[in-house]
């Protein structure tokens, strides 16, 4: 893929994530709390980071011409070749693997209101650590874009007002489901960052990148398995519980990841938060025009502040392909 993508690219790239995530997260819960089998969740982590290294390394054999043996030098002098690299790429990896356990935990201990909204609260930690650790400023206007959007999609996603009660699960299946979303929501910001300095830091593909974050991946989230089901996985299987639906969640989960890089390499971590909530007003105001869906004052006050956050942050105008030149050990505006 050519430097400095086009619009409609990305335009196109953040639409297909948010669709992505989307249904990731509704057929994640469903699949968890209202199909009978309980499938080992650990596994399900490890399947997906095996098959985001599947997908990844088609792409790279694609970008090769088919030729096996490029890929393989390519693979052998990024991987063997530079060590310190490969490990480097274990920091974000592990601590997204933390967060993709962590996740499991919050959706099958909340239901999916609170889940959503307390998620968000990556919003204004991805913003916070994209400014620590990538130098990245932010004017006080798009400061107070960030929490606007904050704001706005708590209100869009609490639509029915059950954002803030909890209808599922016990009192201590509650608080347990809190403990692991609020872990989640500091590695989805902190990895997310990682990644973004490190792709943007150096010449390395993204696809070679992935390779190096997925074999950590792979390894990391085999560790889950051991650690937390491997007598279940002894007596039952690796698969136990699998469904075709548990497969789309591995499908759909590995889709998202691999969107996800290209979304960061052409964009940011911040500019990924605004566009899913785009998304969601959107494909809310769609059913509302398709499906005669009904929402009230909460989606209506919601969506104006996201819609006011985009113009606020001056998100057309913002182009952070790369990482900002850093003169004198100041931080340059992007
Ligand atoms: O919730 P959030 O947007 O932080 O989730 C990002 C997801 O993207 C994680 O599940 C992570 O494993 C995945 N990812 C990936 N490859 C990358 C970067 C992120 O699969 N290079």
């Amino acid at each position: 893929m050519a430097e400095g993508a086009s619009v409609v690219f990305k335009l196109y790239c953040l639409a297909v994530l948010t669709v992505m995530a989307a249904s990731y997260t509704v057929l994640m819960r469903y699949t968890r709390t209202v199909e009978g089998v309980r499938y080992y969740s650990t596994t399900t982590v490890f399947v997906t980071e095996c098959a985001k290294m599947f997908f990844t390394l088609c792409i790279l054999l694609k970008e090769h011409k088919g030729s096996i043996r490029k890929v393989t030098q390519e693979l052998k002098g990024n991987i063997v070749g530079k060590p310190m690299e490969m490990l480097k790429m274990s920091v974000p990896s592990i601590v997204y693997a933390i967060q993709n356990n962590m996740t499991f935990i919050g959706l099958s201990n909340l239901d999916a209101a609170t889940y959503q909204v307390t998620y968000q609260m990556k919003i204004p930690c991805t913003a916070l650590l994209s400014v620590m650790m990538l130098g990245r400023s932010l004017s006080s206007m798009q400061w107070i874009a960030v929490f606007v959007l904050t704001g706005g999609v708590i209100l869009v996603q609490g639509i029915g007002g059950e954002a803030v009660s909890h209808t599922s699960g016990t009192e201590g299946s509650y608080v347990v489901g809190l403990t692991a979303l609020t872990i989640a929501v500091f590695c989805s910001g902190f990895a997310g960052v990682y990644f973004e300095k490190l792709l943007k830091g150096s010449d390395t593909s993204l696809w070679v990148r992935n390779v190096q974050m997925y074999t950590w991946g792979m390894l990391s989230a085999f560790l889950g398995v051991v650690m937390h089901d491997w007598q279940n996985v002894r007596e039952n299987g690796f698969l136990y519980g699998y469904t075709p639906l548990v497969w789309l969640v591995v499908l759909l989960g590995s889709g998202g990841g691999i969107y996800t890089s290209i979304v960061v390499k052409y964009t940011d971590n911040i500019m990924k938060g605004f566009a899913a909530a785009a998304a969601i007003v959107l494909s809310t105001v769609a059913s509302i025009m398709f499906m005669g869906l009904v929402v009230g004052w909460m989606f209506v006050l919601g969506a104006s502040l996201v819609i006011a956050a985009i113009f606020l942050y001056g998100l057309p105008k913002t182009n952070t392909e790369k990482l900002p030149a850093r003169k004198s050990g100041t931080a340059q505006n992007v």
